[in-house]
């Protein structure tokens, strides 16, 4: 592997509970000790997303809408991308984010290959199968089955969708292998049943929400994020009145009447981006 410089540790909430994962050497030496608190009976969520300073997740821009653009490509963030993918039994994207990466599996190599040994060796020693299962949400159904996350049989996928985007899904003839959940609803599900759906497919201990910003502003509206691992990227990208740049939520508004307030659960950096992790949880006022 091209040298990767580790992540320097800044700080870390005191009271973190949990056991930490057994990340092989070579993750232990460049993320440091990973762990989530215990939680029984129900999927530990988290989310992982990239901004700029000045809050911009996508530049909107044919081709480069992704995160690469606005990480500036930073291989460090690739490495926890591919870390929390390996420590997750399943990646939940929108259609939106699934309709602007052509040839994307949601695994953790995919993301940062060098690892690969390493992603599949945590996945080994913490009893998890194969790749995480990759998760599409949709409401309308107008999926692309010619991409490689459905035809290439390197994950299991499973699209959670709506009665009516059901319908649309089985006119367009997806692969046999590729599992559907309908979910009556007028048009978007709720995180909780998108929950549920993963849950019954084998979802059920850490769900990884990688967006995008229409997704995740569900499942902070049902308050079912407990963790947002935000990566800040030390550039301005702007914005004007040519296109819309999203920020982290689409389609919900809190503040002021409903602000979500997170506690600070750690800080890492790599040079000038930062690392972030933010408690969602109960009692995280
Ligand atoms: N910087 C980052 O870390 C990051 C992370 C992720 C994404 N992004 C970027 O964000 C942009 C996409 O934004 P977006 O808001 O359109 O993303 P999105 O949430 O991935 O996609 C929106 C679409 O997903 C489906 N969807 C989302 N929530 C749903 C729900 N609760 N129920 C049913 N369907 C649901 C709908 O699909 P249908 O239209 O099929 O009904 C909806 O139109 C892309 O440019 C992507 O690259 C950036």
């Amino acid at each position: 592997m091209k040298e990767l410089a580790p992540l320097e540790s800044l700080w870390e909430a005191a009271n973190g509970q949990g056991v930490d994962l057994p990340l092989p050497v070579e993750l232990l030496k460049l993320y440091g000790p990973l762990r989530f608190p215990p939680h029984p009976d129900r999927p530990y969520v988290i989310g992982n997303f990239v901004s700029t300073l000045d809050g911009v997740v996508s530049l909107s821009l044919p081709g480069q809408s992704g995160g690469g653009p606005i990480s500036g490509e930073l291989r460090q963030d690739r490495m926890v991308m591919g870390l929390l993918r390996a420590a997750a039994d399943a990646v939940v994207v929108g259609a939106g984010t699934f309709r602007d990466v052509r040839n994307h599996v949601w695994t953790p190599d995919y993301v940062f290959p060098e690892l690969a040994e390493e992603y599949a060796a945590l996945r080994r020693e913490m009893g998890k199968e194969g790749p995480p299962l990759n998760v599409i949400v949709t409401a309308g159904g107008k999926l692309n089955f010619d991409r490689r996350v459905f035809q290439s049989g390197e994950v299991h996928v499973l699209i959670v969708t709506t009665t009516g985007g059901r319908d649309e899904i089985i006119r367009r003839r997806p692969p046999q292998s590729v599992q559907v959940a309908a979910i009556e609803s007028d048009p978007y599900l709720t995180a909780q049943a998108i929950l549920d759906a993963v849950g019954e497919a084998g979802g059920e201990d850490v769900v990884l929400v990688e967006g995008g910003p229409r997704l995740i502003g569900n499942f902070f509206d049902e308050k079912r994020l407990d963790e947002l691992f935000l990566t800040l990227a030390p550039q301005i990208a702007g914005r004007d009145d040519s296109a819309e740049r999203p920020g982290l939520v689409a389609g919900k508004i809190f503040a002021p009447d409903g602000p979500l307030w997170s506690r600070l659960a750690g800080i890492k950096r790599s040079g000038s981006h930062l690392f972030l992790r933010y408690d969602f949880g109960t009692d995280s006022t």
